[in-house]
């Protein structure tokens, strides 16, 4: 693996316009679980609480299990190792932008400026009629559903929700910076959701390295990835780090 690393590291220090593309793993060393796998979040939810229609017809069992995966659990984390690494990545001019499927906030918290959120992000809350917009903390999440202080409508977590839209300027933002980047850091992702998990694929299309980091095989893994640097993301970022001059 050393070999790898230093070659990996040489790309990344020669690369002109690299990009990062994040799922839940990278986010698992700060205690929040991933989505899928053995002790996964849909192992002990139903992914139905964040499906849109089963959202509006039954707001208040969708908010109960949002709140108890998405308030209570996320709150406390903080960003690791891996989500810095890529902060000081784009501070050094080496890393372009962060295409991140999670919500979390945690490469915002790390520092990284340019974040392209594909699935929006829990720390914004919105009334679905009159559009107000408001933060956790402003919000009483012991009365569920939440309601707007302006018309008392429900509140939905400003995040993609199974059956919705994604944002189109991330969605925009990413495609461009995937069709730009030479090189794309693949971290912590199934690859399993469409269409975030077409960035990768999208990027390697227009002659990108693929370097994947991952502690299992994932969809990419047999298929477009270069380099499988198969580990925790923050030890081997770490890793790496220490090796671009
Ligand atoms: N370091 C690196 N990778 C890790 C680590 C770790 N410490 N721990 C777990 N992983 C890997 C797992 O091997 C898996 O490939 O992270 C990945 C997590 O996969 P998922 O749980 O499927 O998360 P993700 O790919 O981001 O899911 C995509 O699915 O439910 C939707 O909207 C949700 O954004 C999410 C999307």
């Amino acid at each position: 693996m050393e070999k790898e690393l230093q070659k990996v590291a040489e790309i990344i220090s020669s690369s002109k316009s690299m990009i990062a593309f994040t799922g839940a793993g990278i986010s698992v060393e700060s205690g929040i679980p991933p989505f899928r796998g053995p002790d996964g979040l849909w192992s002990r939810y139903d992914p139905k609480c964040l499906d849109l229609d089963y959202f509006h017809l039954n707001p208040e069992e969708s908010w109960k299990a949002i709140k108890s995966i998405f308030y209570d659990f996320f709150g406390e984390a903080k960003y690791n190792g891996a989500h810095k690494v890529l902060a000081q990545l784009e501070e050094k001019g080496l890393l372009k932008a962060v295409v991140t499927q999670n919500i979390d906030n945690l490469h915002q918290e790390a520092g990284s400026k340019t974040v392209y959120e594909f699935h929006g992000n829990s720390q914004r809350l919105i009334c679905l009629q009159c559009g107000k917009s408001y933060v956790p903390s402003e919000v009483n999440l012991n009365e569920l559903p939440p309601k707007c202080v302006n018309d008392k409508k429900i509140l939905k977590p400003d995040f993609v929700f199974f059956g919705e839209g994604i944002p189109e300027t991330a969605y925009r933002k990413s495609l461009q910076a995937a069709r730009d980047a030479d090189v794309v850091l693949v971290i912590g992702t199934t690859g399993e959701v469409m269409p975030a998990a077409m960035i990768p694929t999208e990027a390697k299309r227009n002659g990108a390295v693929v370097i994947e980091i991952n502690t299992e095989e994932s969809n990419y893994t047999d298929g477009i990835t270069d380099y499988f640097l198969q580990g925790k993301a923050s030890e081997i970022l770490e890793e790496i780090y220490c090796l671009i001059k």
